[in-house]
């Protein structure tokens, strides 16, 4: 497996295999895997020739008073559990060389971006197409592999991607969980035994969501008092949003029917923020 620090390199290695007529699948990630992460480079491995996978703590997706120094970070735990997985190369860039002094441009999507995360984290979104866009130009891949966990982030790289015309396809994975429901995360790595049982307040919150919708109360405003107080029943919780959304437009609904998406961010004791979501009404497996 190859380790690529620069992205000269990485590119470099990249024009290489399209030369060959190889394919790429790209991960992109912030590292400190999980078993979601590795569940991505799996489904990416299905689609294309050679799984390329970037780690990076992008910087400019945190805001001032965020957790970027919290992060969770482990190259050589990463690097043992990566070289596990059918992953050709790594990209870890140093900030450097990815924001060197002189960088001033953006790439942002607007409207997706002003809902949900949008509102409490100014910037982030941009921060995200903006990585995004360069790690898609350095490592050029054919496809690229998501997670549903950040759903308004993977809704705004779909609709980037469209507007853009930038030849990539868009894979997803639904959400990874723990066998007590709770959606994995490396933020879960900073969560003390306490915080790891609030933590539970999101996934309970969903599951309740759907009981009461199968129970025929589907107006958004009663659901988001149920869910509301559910919430805060966990110690240490305060809610960032609990909102009910068009899984397209991202726009708020009123009555919860089949394109209701339930979006939560919850902070666990002041420290931790906390994501998840799912359909209100799940779709049918097939
Ligand atoms: O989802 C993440 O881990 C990050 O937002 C991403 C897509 C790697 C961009 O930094």
């Amino acid at each position: 497996m190859e380790i690529f620090k620069s992205p000269e390199e990485m590119r470099g290695w990249a024009r290489e295999q399209a030369l060959s007529g190889k394919t790429i699948s790209l991960v992109p990630t912030m590292g400190y895997f999980h078993e979601g992460h590795l569940s991505l480079m799996r489904l990416a491995a299905q689609q294309g020739d050679l799984v390329v996978v970037s780690l990076f703590v992008n910087p400019t997706q945190f805001g001032p008073n965020e957790d970027l120094d919290r992060y969770p970070r482990d190259f050589e735990r990463d690097m043992t559990l990566v070289r596990q997985e059918k992953v050709a190369a790594v990209f870890a860039p140093t900030p450097e060389s990815m924001y060197p002094q002189g960088f001033q441009t953006e790439v942002s999507v607007r409207n997706l971006a002003i809902y949900l995360c949008g509102r409490t984290r100014p910037g982030h979104f941009a921060g995200v197409t903006t990585v995004v866009s360069k790690l898609f130009n350095i490592v050029q891949p054919d496809v690229a592999v998501f997670g549903e966990k950040d759903f308004q982030q993977l809704a705004i790289i779909r609709r980037m991607v469209c507007d853009m015309n930038i030849p990539v396809r868009i894979v997803s994975l639904p959400i990874v969980r723990e066998a007590d429901g709770l959606a994995m995360s490396s933020r879960n790595a900073n969560l003390d035994p306490a915080n790891r049982v609030a933590a539970l307040s999101l996934s309970t919150a969903l599951y309740l969501a759907r009981e009461r919708c199968r129970q025929g109360v589907t107006s958004v405003v009663e659901l988001t008092k149920i869910l509301e107080a559910h919430i805060l029943s966990f110690a240490g919780t305060a809610i960032d949003y609990a909102s009910f959304v068009d899984s397209e437009t991202l726009e708020p609904m009123t009555v919860v029917d089949e394109r209701t998406v339930l979006a939560l961010a919850v902070r666990i004791d002041g420290k931790v923020r906390l994501i998840d979501n799912g359909y209100v009404i799940p779709k049918p497996t097939n």
